[in-house]
């Protein structure tokens, strides 16, 4: 939520290594990791985003030419009004072979400068996506400025068995411990690789944990005089500890309060937990004498997420307001309310009921 230059560019990472964790052998040529498939599905990130980067290591030892290969999603691409291939963005501090491949086919951008910087140079320049591919010095650089979203680390069933050759990343320090874990989003075989997607940032993994929520609220029972909710516990290590959706247990159960009811009152996990919710926790209540709002608040858990603020259809709602009020963090992400409203387009249409 800061205002930082670069702090709403998505960020992703892409790689292949090794079982024993190399993006290469020691040849000085390059080693293909992957598979055809699995370059395939790389072709298609690639489409999507603004602007692909790589250090000079990269572009001296495999000369890559960082374009869109297919020739359909580089139409698409021109369909859309975008250029074929994304902005080609190359970190140098030195001299670049001047018939280096990447040069051959769309913009090209070689700089240097802090990631910082270097993401304010892309946000000038329009980026709003952009696909980091290696080498390991600058993946190490990326991932210890904390301003990645996400990593999309493939694993080839093989070994390079040289510590001469190039680690994925060297020695650092990163914003992920052993207590702060990344969010494992999804994992996928491709042929014989694994595709692992881990999401990073704060806003990377609360879309993630929102998207799961509204998952959860199409699970609930049909209701004209209800909303219908979802509400996910994610403890502070990144764990799912307990789930609820609308009328789960009962006629007018609410999605937190049915998620809490999973969890113990005295539940050491809930003092560093979030609460994500499709909606913003109701603040006044009708069926129970505790609304979500003051049930968050006993539980002691310091931070809610919600996508989309309750109307004022069936109570006044001031949830967020009294949450915030005492002290709790409350992120409104509404790139999920438009899903939100579609689940309860019933519930909307029909106003004051
Ligand atoms: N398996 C995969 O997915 C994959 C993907 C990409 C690359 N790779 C492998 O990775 C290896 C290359 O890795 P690497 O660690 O040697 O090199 P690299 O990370 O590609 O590039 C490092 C170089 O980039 C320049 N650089 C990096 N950050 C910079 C910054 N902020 N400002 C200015 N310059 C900056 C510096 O070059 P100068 O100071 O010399 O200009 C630095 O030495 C190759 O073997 C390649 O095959 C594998
Ligand atoms: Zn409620």
């Amino acid at each position: 939520m800061s205002g930082m230059i670069g702090d709403t560019m998505y960020v992703l990472l892409s790689c292949a290594i090794s079982l024993d964790g190399y993006l290469d052998d020691n040849s000085g040529e390059r080693l293909v990791l992957s598979n055809a498939a699995d370059l395939d599905r790389v072709d298609a990130e690639r489409a999507g985003v603004d602007a692909i980067l790589v250090g000079a290591g990269t572009v001296r030892n495999d000369n890559p030419r960082l374009s869109v290969r297919s020739p359909a999603r580089r139409a698409a691409r021109e369909a859309a009004g975008k250029p074929a291939t994304p902005l080609k963005v190359v970190l140098s501090n030195g001299e670049l072979p001047a018939d280096a491949a990447f040069r051959a086919d769309g913009d090209t951008l070689v700089t240097n400068g802090s990631v910082e910087d270097v993401l304010g140079q892309l946000t000038a320049r329009g980026v709003e996506r952009l696909m980091v591919e290696g080498g390991g010095r600058v993946l190490t650089g990326f991932l210890a400025s904390g301003r990645v979203d996400e990593l999309q680390l493939v694993i080839a069933p093989f070994f390079v068995g040289d510590s001469a050759a190039p680690r994925f990343v060297h020695d650092g320090r990163f914003p992920w411990s052993k207590d702060h874990r990344a969010t494992l989003a999804a994992v996928a075989p491709i042929g014989n690789v694994v595709l692992h997607r881990y999401l990073l940032s704060e806003s990377a993994v609360d879309d993630h944990w929102l998207a799961r929520a509204v998952g959860l609220s199409r699970r609930c029972p049909p209701s004209m005089t209800a909303f219908s909710v979802g509400a996910v516990v994610v403890d502070a290590a990144g764990e799912e500890i307990a789930w609820g959706y609308s009328r789960e247990t009962d006629d007018t159960v609410h999605a937190e309060e049915s998620a809490l009811a999973k969890l113990a009152d005295d539940d050491p996990r809930l003092a560093g937990a979030t609460i994500y919710s499709s909606m913003e926790p109701c603040g006044t209540r009708r069926s129970r004498p505790r609304p979500c709002a003051r049930l968050i608040l006993d539980a002691g858990i310091p931070r809610v997420v919600f996508a989309y603020r309750e109307p004022s259809t069936f109570v006044v709602g001031d949830g967020a307001e009294q949450l915030a009020g005492a002290g709790v963090t409350v992120v409104e992400r509404p790139e999920l309310a438009d899903e939100v409203r579609e689940v309860n387009r019933r519930q909307l249409a029909s106003p004051g009921q």
